[in-house]
């Protein structure tokens, strides 16, 4: 229960930290800034109390209260990580599932050590995972991008996805993985990609890097420079990947 307490105490920090963040451009369009400053609500400790004591339906939480705690960073467009450097949260409506599922589970496992999503992913038993996982699949729902990529690559980038033959897991275009447990990464943000590829380089830190064994040996192949070049190329490409603000739920 203190270790539920602390995760929330620190959610509702880097909600708060990020908020300030995220209001800043915000200034010059106030229309941006309505959902942003609703939506952080969701990840207070207050707002996860009354969600607990409201009597749930056949003794089940609804889809909307497991997910509470996920839109105030998933579902701010703009909203920004800051650990271990800045960029913006991964894009995850549209995203297949099983990938998901995967992902909330290589945190629970610490094969990845972001430590905020750690202890979300704790936080969460398998059957939140299945059913959350499934919600953000279902956001995507119809939307499918062209198998030719939007836009060719230049010379650089084309030789460096020849070299580890990308395109033969992430599929045509990157947004057709030929396995679903595999990402969707067309138009996922390239900064986030970027410390993605890096993470999966990074060894012997305790709280940044991730251990796969398919994307590590990829990842080690390149420099940064390389690694930005390849990220920048993937995220300027259509995209099955959303995010959905949502206004609120109760
Ligand atoms: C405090 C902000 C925050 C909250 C709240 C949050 N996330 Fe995240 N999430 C992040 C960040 C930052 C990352 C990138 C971490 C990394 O670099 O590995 C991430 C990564 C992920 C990924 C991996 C995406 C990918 O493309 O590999 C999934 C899946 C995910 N989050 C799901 C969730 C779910 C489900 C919830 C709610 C139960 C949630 N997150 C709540 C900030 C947050
Ligand atoms: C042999 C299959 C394979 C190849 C080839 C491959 N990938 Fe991956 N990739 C994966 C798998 C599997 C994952 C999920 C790993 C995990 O669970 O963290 C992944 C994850 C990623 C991610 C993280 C996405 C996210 O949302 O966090 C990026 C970015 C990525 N790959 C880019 C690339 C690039 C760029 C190349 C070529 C240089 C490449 N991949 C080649 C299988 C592959």
């Amino acid at each position: 229960m203190n270790k539920l307490l602390s995760t929330l105490f620190a959610l509702s920090v880097a909600c708060a930290t990020g908020l300030a963040q995220a209001q800043t451009p915000a200034a010059s369009a106030p229309a941006a800034q309505a959902p942003a400053a609703a939506a952080p609500a969701a990840g207070t400790p207050e707002a996860a109390a009354a969600s607990a004591k409201r009597p749930a339906p056949a003794g089940a939480k609804s889809i909307e209260a497991k997910a509470a705690m996920c839109i105030g960073c998933h579902g701010i467009v703009g909203y920004q990580a800051s650990f271990p450097e800045v960029y913006k949260v991964p894009k995850i409506s549209g995203q297949s599932a099983k990938y998901i599922a995967a992902a909330l589970n290589a945190y629970k496992t610490g094969d990845r050590k972001h430590p905020t999503m750690r202890g979300i992913a704790e936080s969460l038993t398998d059957q939140d995972i299945t059913d959350i996982a499934a919600w953000y699949e279902s956001h995507g729902a119809g939307k499918q991008v062209a198998d030719k990529p939007s836009k060719e690559p230049n010379a650089q980038v084309t030789a460096l996805l020849q070299k580890a033959a990308c395109a033969s897991c992430h599929g045509a275009n990157f947004a057709k993985p030929i396995d679903p447990s595999y990402p969707k990464i067309a138009g996922q943000h390239a900064d986030y990609l970027f410390v993605a590829l890096k993470a999966y380089k990074t060894e012997n830190n305790p709280a940044v890097g991730r251990n796969n064994g398919v994307m590590g040996a990829i990842a080690k192949q390149y420099s940064n420079a390389e690694l930005k070049a390849l990220a920048n190329y993937m995220a300027g490409l259509d995209s099955e990947l959303t995010i959905k603000p949502e206004p609120r739920f109760r």
